[in-house]
This record gives structure tokens, C-alpha cells and sequence, in this order.
């Protein structure tokens, strides 16, 4: 069996614009947790403590929550004793995890949800085959489920994240990337995974494609506003807030949002900076502040935000398809965290 831990939320009150969804969830989410912990169990002692190390670290429990929220917009309730929803939000939270051990060793980060990342304790290889492991036990649960819709939504979105990253990889330091190759990029490694979490709630509660459809919009444009707010924060927020290292992408030379635009109106000396820090990664000290201020120069991290929130108004808008209640409320108040929150 897994190690004890218990989960703490490092950050209870910078939750403000989700604290509606949390608390609707809650039961559910406490369901979650107890099904987190008991799924790292493995005879291979390093298995339980390199997974327990991320997830006793908390993290927003975001797409879990959504998976939950969904379902219960939809009617879905575990009255009958069911716990597909509990299974599947616990299986996103694996998917989710299993990514974040991935990427860390991706790019090369030492920082995680306040912590080291597990690479700096253990190395790549365990975060790797660690990560895998979370994975196998998010599709086990999944088929435990028995909503063969569900699999196929997930699956797809394990697929789709993947290609997301190798998308970014290939456009790592490439300063010729342009807008669509860098929306196409987000909506993969990161907003696929909030559509399907939203799209498997009507999925278990039998609702028709129609409001399927509805949940897996809502879910897209807030993954894709919640990714382009990390982006800025990856600039202009702070490493004590995020938990992570604030100034990660400019040291991988990644192509975000920001960049794209300060690049295109950039003066040739700006252009310059950018190719040699971004391009050929040569980057001396005080090079992060200076690409900070060139940013603001440009208005890109304003920019970005505000195409954040163009993209919350989309999940908003989806949410049009179902009926008034306390459950679609909250929902619209995650939107407003995403295009606003600063962790
Ligand atoms: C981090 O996601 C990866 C991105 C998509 C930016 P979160 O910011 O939801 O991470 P945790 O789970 O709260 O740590
Ligand atoms: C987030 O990637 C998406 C995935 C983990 C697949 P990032 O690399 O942009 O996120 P952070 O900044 O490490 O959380
Ligand atoms: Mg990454
Ligand atoms: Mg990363």
C-alpha cells in the first residue's frame, strides 16, 4: 500500500474565485483524495514515495474538480452508490500528475508545487518511469468505470497532450513560430485535458452529444485561457506564488504568447536579444529582467491576458446549454479565476 500522507493545500486562500466549485465538490473531492492516495500503492517502495512527493504537495486539484462539477451539473449522483465520477476525477488528477513528472524532466525544472521536483530527488529516470506508472493506473481505473465514451475521451487526451509537447519541442527556440503554431501547441499539452475532464461529467450522467459538446467547449476555452495566464505569470509572476520558478520558459528558449508578440513588434535590437538568449540560449545574468521589461515595453503580457479573457468568454458562452443553477455558477466563477489568478 501507499505511504500515509495527508494532502495540504499550500495556498487555502488565493482560491477566492474557485471557492464556490470547491465547495460543491467537496464531498466528492474528499472521495478523490482517499482514491488518490490508495492508487500510488506498489511493492516498489520508490513507486508510492516519488508519487506522494508531488501529490502531498496539493496542487489546485483543478481538473478533478471540473470532472466532478460536470458531472454533477448533469445530474450525475452517486445516490445509487456510483462513483464513476469519483473514479474519473481521480484518473484525470493521475493523467495530470503523470504529465507534470514528464515535463519537469522535459524542461528541465527544479521547482514543483512549492517543492523540488522530483527529478532533483530521485532523477529523470524515476520521474519518467514513475510518471508512467500513474498513468497505467488512471486508464486501470478508467476501465473500472466501464463508460467505454469516457475511455475514448480520455485516451484520446493522453494522445493529444503528448503531441502538444512534442509540437513545443520542435518549436523550441524558434523564433519564426507565430501565433496559430503556438495556439495549437496550448490547446494539446494543456487545454485538452480540461475539455475532456469536462466532456466525461454529461458522458456518465447520459446526457446527449449536444451537451457534451457543451462541456468539452467550456472546458477547452478555459484550458486554453488557464494555459495563456501561466504563460504570463511565467514572466511577470513570482516563484513564491506559483510554486515553480518564475522565468523557466525564457531559460528554454520557449516560444510563448508573449514572445510571439514582442518579437513581431520588436525594434532590430530587440530582435537581436531575443536570438541570442531565446534562439542560441546564450543568457547572462539580469538577460530575464530585461526580457521582462521589453515584454511590458510591448504590452504582450497585457495582450495575452486579454486574449485570456477572450477565451473565457468562450467557456462562458458554452455554458449557455445548461440550465441556471449553483453548479453552473461556480463554474463561471472558475472562469474567473483562470483568466485572473495569480498561482
Ligand atoms: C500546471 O498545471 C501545468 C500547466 C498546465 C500550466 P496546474 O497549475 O493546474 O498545476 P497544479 O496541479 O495546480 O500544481
Ligand atoms: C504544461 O506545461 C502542460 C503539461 C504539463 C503537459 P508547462 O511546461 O507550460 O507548465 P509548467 O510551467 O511546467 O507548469
Ligand atoms: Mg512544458
Ligand atoms: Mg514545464
Amino acid at each position: 500500500m501507499g505511504i500515509p500522507v495527508t494532502i495540504e493545500n499550500p495556498k487555502p486562500e488565493a482560491e477566492a474565485g474557485l471557492n464556490d466549485l470547491v465547495a460543491l465538490v467537496a464531498d466528492g473531492m474528499a472521495r478523490v483524495n482517499t482514491t488518490i492516495l490508495s492508487r500510488t500503492g506498489s511493492e516498489v517502495a520508490m513507486i508510492p514515495e516519488v508519487a506522494n512527493h508531488l501529490i502531498a504537495s496539493g496542487g489546485k486539484r483543478l481538473r478533478p474538480i471540473l470532472t466532478l462539477a460536470c458531472a454533477q451539473l448533469c445530474g450525475y449522483a452517486d445516490a445509487e452508490g456510483r462513483d464513476g465520477d469519483v473514479k474519473l476525477a481521480a484518473s484525470v488528477e493521475f493523467m495530470h500528475t503523470a504529465t507534470l513528472l514528464h515535463d519537469d524532466v522535459v524542461d528541465e525544472s527544479d521547482m514543483r508545487r512549492g517543492r523540488v521536483a522530483a527529478r532533483i530527488k530521485w532523477g529523470n529516470e524515476a520521474s519518467v518511469l514513475v510518471g508512467d506508472f500513474l498513468l497505467g493506473q488512471a486508464f486501470r481505473m478508467m476501465v473500472e468505470v466501464g463508460s467505454l465514451r469516457a475511455l475514448d475521451i480520455l485516451s484520446a487526451a493522453a494522445t493529444v497532450i503528448a503531441e502538444g509537447e512534442v509540437m513545443q519541442l520542435t518549436n523550441a527556440k524558434n523564433l519564426e513560430t507565430d501565433e496559430a503554431a503556438y495556439l495549437a501547441v496550448i490547446r494539446g499539452k494543456t487545454a485538452e485535458l480540461f475539455a475532456a475532464a469536462c466532456e466525461v461529467g454529461p458522458v456518465l450522467a447520459g446526457r446527449g452529444e449536444a451537451e457534451q459538446a457543451a462541456a468539452r467547449a467550456y472546458g477547452m476555452g478555459l484550458g486554453i485561457a488557464f494555459q495563456l495566464i501561466d504563460d504570463v505569470l511565467d514572466y511577470g509572476g513570482t516563484s513564491a506564488e506559483l510554486g515553480k520558478n518564475v522565468g523557466d520558459d525564457f531559460r528554454e528558449g520557449k516560444i510563448t504568447l508573449p514572445i510571439v508578440l514582442a518579437h513581431r513588434r520588436g525594434t532590430a535590437e530587440e530582435r537581436a536579444f531575443w536570438q541570442r538568449t531565446l534562439q542560441r540560449g546564450e543568457i547572462e545574468d539580469g538577460d530575464l529582467e530585461t526580457a521582462l521589461a521589453i515584454l511590458r515595453r510591448h504590452g504582450a503580457l497585457e495582450e495575452t491576458m486579454a486574449r485570456a479573457e477572450g477565451y473565457g468568454a468562450e467557456a462562458r458562452a458554452a455554458l449557455d446549454a445548461f440550465p441556471d443553477g449553483p453548479v453552473k455558477a461556480a463554474l463561471l466563477g472558475a472562469v474567473e479565476f483562470c483568466v485572473a489568478r495569480a498561482h
